[in-house]
């Protein structure tokens, strides 16, 4: 972000920061309530969280307009670089009696006019039966449901995992604090996130959400978005019963990733 671009909207949100105590007469208590509460949320951790559940949706719909590519979601706070690399047939790392129904997630990366990407990566993670994110909450093995694989020739893919549910954001911090005041809830909906990357396009983040599922309509970050919800389908269980968990149901979800090409940059051929 360049400085001049800065200084105005820094000059805007002071302006419109002032009109707003104004308007509800804000008492020095009240003032130092709010301050408090920015400064608990960078002590318990919380800085990101508290921002992201009430603000990040909208940077993103920002950045949504005029999109080429698939739309792009919310990161959220639970996302690690560098999680396995899988080998095909391609399951997210698991425990062997991970609980959850069995999940195929299927799908196809291709640019705007269609030609499918070979090669491209889907880096993959979600939480378990219990909505717990591994790396981040105690308990669950390192890695677990994080994993990142690669389109084959015709830019297809087929992944399996678990169903995850909804769950409950952090809610004993400041920012449960906040939404306690407000009379919400602190249920995410049920989700799958994603980023697809290939050496000629620009990165998208997804978050793929269930149609049907709990919280579509009142998820605390205010961030499901039509294009993002996909049918989960009830499949026949396989006929490889040597795939272990596979005397649980199985579903299936598909999703067309579609990535919006990087700029052309100049290159210098040498003389
Ligand atoms: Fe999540």
């Amino acid at each position: 972000m360049n400085i001049e671009r800065t200084r105005i909207i820094l000059e805007d949100l002071e302006r419109t920061l002032l009109q707003f105590m104004r308007k509800h007469g804000i008492t020095h208590d009240e003032y130092r309530c709010a301050t408090d509460i920015l400064v608990d949320s960078v002590k318990a951790g919380e800085e990101t969280l508290l921002y992201d559940v009430f603000l990040e949706a909208e940077a993103t719909d920002n950045a949504n307009i005029d999109r080429r590519s698939s739309i792009e979601a919310i990161e959220g706070p639970f996302y690690l670089p560098n999680s396995p690399l899988l080998k095909a047939p391609y399951v997210l790392p698991q425990r062997c009696d991970e609980a959850g129904d069995v999940l195929f997630f299927r799908g196809i990366v291709a640019s705007p006019d269609g030609m499918p990407l070979a090669a491209a990566e889907i880096d993959m993670w979600q939480a378990d039966a219990e909505g717990r994110y591994s790396n981040f909450h105690p308990g669950v093995p390192e890695w677990n449901l994080r994993g990142r694989f690669r389109t084959d020739h015709d830019g297809a893919f087929e992944v399996r995992t678990i169903v995850p549910p909804p769950y409950e954001i952090p809610k004993n911090g400041p920012t449960g604090v906040v939404l306690k005041t407000l009379g919400r809830h602190f249920f995410r909906p049920a989700h799958l996130h994603l980023k697809v990357r290939h050496p000629r396009y620009k990165e998208l983040t997804s978050q793929l959400y269930f149609d049907g599922g709990a919280y579509l309509d009142s998820d605390v970050a205010n961030a499901v978005r039509e294009d993002l919800v996909v049918q989960l389908v009830r499949r026949d269980a396989p006929r490889d019963q040597s795939v272990r968990g596979l005397h649980k149901s199985v579903f299936e979800v598909r999703y067309f990733f579609v990535l919006e090409p990087r700029p052309a940059t100049h290159i210098r051929h040498r003389v």
